[in-house]
């Protein structure tokens, strides 16, 4: 393999196009009847999560024949070897939204080599906002550099957080998020954490929590944050993985009263509420 072709820079260029020629089969069918269909009682999934994801398939395969690829709806595609290379790709980040109409939703691409996020690029096909990131190299939107807000007390915080689709039931965050919302200038909870983990990055939100995301709800959306100088950790403060259990992530200033208070809300809840459902 050619040098340029292991190149981070190609990697992100390649990404970059593929969340765009998705964002435009999103921002398509945005206003049309919604084929809907459902994975789980509230799970929702459209033609165009879909038509979406092939396209990025198609992309990615076509440049990178020997990396692995995990897409929300496709699953699992490995190459015969085994590879350093991983992408995770949420095709619509914000399904329930897009059925509804309600414009909050993202494509959302992520590689991490050797498990560890490598570039990360996330469109917003209604802003047409493109974020992206590369390791070490910080973080950007639309190719200007982005940064995490200053705001150094929860008190004077925005905040977002989201709910999972599955074990609803057995999530804990409601109790989370009403500690959250007294203690801040409020949680938004936009239904895409793909764009709010963007916010968290580009200084509109200080802080964003959830319990039970995905890998490729967060690859690419953890090292935006982390680009732009922020922190993303798990409950415990142990640096977050993609798959870990809760997240995390804060323009840093905040992560200790963040994990402080949601420390107190797991003592204080209910046994079988104060975990964190995977
Ligand atoms: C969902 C969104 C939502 C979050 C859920 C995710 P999807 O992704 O990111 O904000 O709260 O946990 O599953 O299903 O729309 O791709
Ligand atoms: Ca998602
Ligand atoms: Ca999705």
């Amino acid at each position: 393999m050619s040098q340029e072709a292991r190149s981070p820079v190609h990697f992100l260029d390649v990404a970059v196009e593929a969340a765009r020629e998705a964002g435009t089969i999103i921002a398509q069918a945005a206003n049309r009847p919604k084929n809907i269909s459902y994975k789980g009682e509230v799970d929702l999934v459209t033609e165009t999560d879909h038509k979406s994801e092939a396209a990025i398939l198609a992309r990615l395969r076509h440049h990178f024949p020997a990396h692995a690829i995990v897409a929300e709806e496709g699953g699992a595609s490995g190459p015969q070897a085994p590879s350093p290379y991983k992408w995770y790709v949420d095709p619509l980040d914000g399904t329930t939204n897009f059925a509804h109409g309600y414009p909050m939703f993202a494509v959302s691409i992520g590689l991490l080599e050797n498990n560890e996020p490598l570039i990360g690029a996330v469109y917003n096909p209604v802003t047409c906002e493109m974020f992206t990131a590369i390791r070490n190299e910080g973080a950007y939107r639309d190719g200007a550099r982005i940064r995490v807000s200053s705001v150094a007390k929860l008190s004077k915080s925005l905040l977002a957080t989201g709910f999972p689709s599955h074990k609803r039931v057995q999530n804990p965050n409601i109790h989370y998020y009403w500690e959250f919302t007294l203690h801040s200038h409020g949680v938004r909870r936009a239904g895409s954490a793909a764009l709010d983990l963007c916010s968290v990055a580009c200084g509109q939100f200080e802080g964003f929590w959830e319990f039970g995301l995905k890998p490729w709800d967060t690859a690419a959306g953890m090292l935006l944050v982390r680009e732009a100088g922020g922190m993303v950790t798990d409950f415990a403060g142990q640096l977050y993985h993609p798959g870990d259990a809760g997240m995390l992530a804060s323009n840093g200033l905040v992560h200790a009263e963040m994990q402080a208070l949601a420390a107190n809300v797991a003592a204080q809840a209910p046994a079988n509420v104060a975990g964190s459902p995977g």
